[in-house]
């Protein structure tokens, strides 16, 4: 017999860190479908959500807060049938910049939530892990989700024992969890991150800027925002077997960075870049990544190219948008934190 899942229209979503990168493209599409959604996201950077239109949906709510205050938790989680946990300090950069507030927030935080939810009268939650827990691995394999793990940072031994806190709590708490395997994000958000790789080169190379890069050979997979959220959305919408306490890898195909510059320059008008290949070891991470159980399982396939991607930021760069990036580098990307943390 088919499983009735609940539809979206009859959802209240809360999406943790729903102000940043993923979460302004995700939080959208999830008013778009009919879902309530309320976003708990303490503006870590200090970046100006676009809530003016989003308000414009009855069904959206907005609480400026930290996740860590059961009080407001329990506020926020009023009515909620579904949880989506996007944030956290994200990136190996800033963990490193701030090494306790990385602990407090992606682990003790994290481990907190993931307890509190028991008890709550939850449906799903769906915790945003990252590919990059696979860290090294020998060329020409593909990681699929049982694959070792070989974390790297702080950023990503903290999401491997999330992880692992999840799954042990299969078949002891009321909700279905579902970790999902983010791969390197690219694409416009209205909440922009110029600090990832495709977007990054891509900015740097429109402006003419020098452009170093360690590693030119280090293999990555990546996805299009819209599609991360589009997976997100596919499993809120899935029969509970089909995900519960599963782990998926998210995402469309893997590159090296020389194939992501050739992609990015063959969209310029002109060709003398300037381009400094460094042999640095800065970050040893080089892995490739299997999609093929989101496929099977899911019928999950990405929808945008790495050259949409390209497209739509070198389109929105000759526009004009962004021209403030130098001014501000921390409105763009993950740099420092403010003073609520
Ligand atoms: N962007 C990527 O390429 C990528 C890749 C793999 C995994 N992920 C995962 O996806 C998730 C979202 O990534 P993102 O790129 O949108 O990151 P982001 O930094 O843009 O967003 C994180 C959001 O969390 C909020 N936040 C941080 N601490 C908070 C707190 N204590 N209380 C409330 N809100 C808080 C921030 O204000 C921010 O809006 C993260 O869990 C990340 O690890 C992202």
């Amino acid at each position: 017999m088919e499983e009735s899942v609940s539809s979206m229209k009859s959802k209240k979503i809360l999406v943790i860190g729903g102000m940043g990168y993923i979460g302004s493209v995700l939080t959208p599409l999830l008013l778009e479908s009919g879902a309530t959604v309320c976003v708990l996201d303490n503006l870590l950077y200090q970046q100006t959500p676009e809530v003016k239109s989003l308000k414009a949906y009855q069904r959206f709510q907005f609480i400026n807060e930290d996740f860590r205050n059961d009080i407001i938790l329990n506020r926020a989680l009023l009515g909620v049938t579904d949880v989506i946990i996007l944030a956290g300090l994200v990136g190996d950069p800033i963990c490193k910049r701030y090494p306790t507030i990385a602990k407090a927030l992606n682990e003790v935080g994290m481990l907190h939530l993931i307890q509190f939810f028991h008890g709550k009268q939850l449906e799903r939650v769906v915790f945003a892990s990252t590919c990059s827990n696979y860290g090294i691995m020998k060329e020409g394999i593909l990681a699929d989700e049982d694959f070792p793990l070989n974390p790297l940072s702080d950023y990503a031994r903290a999401k491997v024992s999330v992880e692992q806190n999840i799954l042990a709590l299969k078949n002891k708490v009321d909700y279905c969890a579902t970790i999902v395997r983010f791969s390197t994000a690219f694409g416009l958000s209205s909440r922009m991150r110029f600090d990832l790789t495709i977007n990054d080169f891509t900015r740097a190379l429109f402006f003419k800027e020098k452009l170093s890069v360690f590693d030119a050979q280090t293999w990555r997979p990546y996805c299009h925002v819209k599609d991360l959220s589009l997976a997100i959305l596919k499993i809120l919408s899935a029969p509970s077997h089909k995900i519960y306490f599963e782990i998926f890898n998210v995402g469309g195909n893997n590159y090296n960075k020389q194939m992501i510059i050739d992609k990015i320059i063959a969209q310029l008008p002109y060709t003398d870049v300037d381009i400094e290949y460094t042999q640095k070891i800065i970050d040893q991470r080089n892995y490739c990544v299997s999609f093929q159980k989101i496929l099977d399982c899911l019928s999950f396939e990405p929808m945008y190219s790495v050259e949409n991607g390209i497209y739509e930021i070198l389109t929105a760069l000759n526009e004009g948008r962004f021209h403030d990036f130098r001014d501000h580098p921390n409105k763009y990307g993950n740099v420092s934190v403010n003073d609520k943390v």
